[in-house]
């Protein structure tokens, strides 16, 4: 999902390997990639052998080892750490309001190294648009964590709905608006 680049050094100038230690897959040796998995691949530049893994995803987290040929064979180990980015909407995941009140719902981006190019939020699948009383913001409260906050101001019944804080590149998180005639009397 993320556009990120892994890559390991090491400088040896034996027949070099790259495992897995999760399952003892060896996924490369010298230039020749063993896996089935056309993320991973191996760079070689002179005494570098720097393995690369695409699109790297919490899966691919754990240990990894670099063994050379030599007799007896040499390891380096590294541990690769994935932190995934997680998107949740404060509060219930209904809301209940009533007409004329006003809304906000408050999107956060935690374990985010980045801060999200940009934030859209989505009602019933349409784009929200900051008009007609609706503000948008986005506001980096700290090194890994977001805060987008929708702003509906004098919300409507039209306003109920699904609405979905979608950051870019990352897992989208949505809440149910439902917005009450609350004390208008139904007279007939
Ligand atoms: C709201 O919309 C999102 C995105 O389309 C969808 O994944 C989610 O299931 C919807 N939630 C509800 C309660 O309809």
């Amino acid at each position: 999902m993320h556009e990120l680049f892994i890559t390991f050094f090491v400088f040896f100038c034996q027949q070099v390997s790259w495992i897995r230690k999760r399952d003892s897959h060896i996924l490369t040796v010298d230039r020749y990639t063993f896996i089935a998995d056309e993320r991973f691949q191996v760079l070689h530049n002179g005494d570098t052998w720097t393995l690369q893994i695409k699109f790297v995803q919490s899966r691919d987290a754990g240990v990894y080892e670099c063994q050379v040929t030599t007799e007896p064979k040499m390891s380096q180990f590294v541990q690769l750490d994935v932190v995934v980015p997680q998107t949740k909407i404060i509060g219930e995941s209904e809301l209940f309001v009533k007409s004329g009140s006003t809304v906000q719902l408050k999107c956060i981006i935690t374990q985010s190294l980045e801060q999200p190019p940009y934030i859209f939020w989505y009602h019933d699948g349409g784009r929200v648009v900051s008009l007609n009383g609706k503000h948008q913001s986005v506001e980096r409260v700290n090194s890994d964590t977001t805060i987008g906050v929708l702003v509906i101001k004098s919300a409507e019944k039209r306003d109920s709905g699904n609405f979905t804080c979608a950051p870019s590149n990352l897992d989208a998180a949505s809440v149910l608006l439902h917005v009450l005639n609350g004390k208008v009397p139904n007279l007939k």
